[in-house]
């Protein structure tokens, strides 16, 4: 399988802070955005990735993550314009030479670990989804049977609150799709129209994620994302300095 990591578009919903770096680049914490996203597929275990970017701050964005690592080799391809994420992905075809492939959108923030599940992925398309409160900003599904029935991008009367989240595994069917869709009422290729192919012709499987998911791209949800990463690595810091204590006790205890 190989990972393609989706960090064109404009980031509008960001500006000014987007005019000066990429959304991908911008702080979570104490690193940048794109770190997470990235870590999901090198957690995976995968050996090759490819960053799709815009023209803008593509060289702030290949500073930062560079050839790779001595498992993990990256590689570039700028989207000259915002056509839409399933345009990006498309643009990985050739990179993609047959396999399957796990899409993950730059300004995803996961919490749960999905390793296990884009390892164990057997063709077909999978989804993680997650429960929301503000259905019109996302693609939604809905399930009935355990089977996604239906899935709309920002629905204006939503049928359920279960948001497909940015993390996509398709088997290499996704790039016919890709070069057959039509653009959407706003002019983009739609990645959600990749995904209702799957459901309507092929095996569609989902995971409802446990943990927190933020899709940082407002700045609400970017600052929600920074907070959550804040408390979690504090109380991890606490957690091992109290094991730390315990640890001296038991020893100066045992003499
Ligand atoms: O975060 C999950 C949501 O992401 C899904 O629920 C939606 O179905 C999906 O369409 C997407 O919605 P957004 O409105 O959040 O997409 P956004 O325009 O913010 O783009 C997401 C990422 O994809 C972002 O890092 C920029 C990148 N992108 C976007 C476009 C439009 C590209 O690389 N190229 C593009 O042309």
């Amino acid at each position: 399988m190989k990972g393609v990591l989706i960090c064109g578009g404009l980031g509008t919903r960001l500006r000014p802070l987007t005019d000066v770096t990429n959304k991908s680049l911008l702080p979570v914490y104490d690193k940048p955005l794109i770190y997470y996203p990235l870590q999901v597929l090198l957690h995976a275990g995968l050996k090759e990735i490819m960053v799709i970017s815009g023209r803008e701050h593509v060289d702030q964005m290949a500073r930062f993550i560079g050839s790779g690592t001595t498992d993990c080799i990256f590689s570039y391809r700028i989207q000259d314009e915002p056509q839409g994420i399933a345009h990006a992905l498309g643009m990985a075809e050739d990179f993609c030479a047959g396999d399957d492939v796990c899409a993950i959108l730059g300004d995803n923030v996961f919490f749960d670990n999905l390793a296990q599940h884009i390892t164990s992925f057997a063709g077909g398309g999978h989804i993680f989804l997650k429960e929301v409160q503000d259905p019109h900003r996302f693609g939604i599904v809905e399930i009935d049977e355990n089977r996604v029935v239906s899935i709309e991008e920002k629905p204006k009367e939503p049928k359920s609150h279960l948001a497909q989240t940015g993390c996509y595994l398709y088997d290499n069917r996704c790039f016919e799709v890709i070069r057959n869709l039509k653009p959407s009422e706003r002019g983009e290729l739609e990645i959600t129209d990749v995904t209702r192919w799957y459901m309507e012709n092929g095996k569609l499987g989902y995971t409802i994620l446990q943990d927190e998911w933020i899709d940082a791209g407002t700045f609400e949800s970017l600052f929600k994302a920074a907070s959550q990463v804040r408390r979690r690595k504090l109380e991890a810091m606490k957690d091992s300095v109290q094991e730390t204590v315990q640890n001296v006790h038991s020893e100066a205890e045992q003499g």
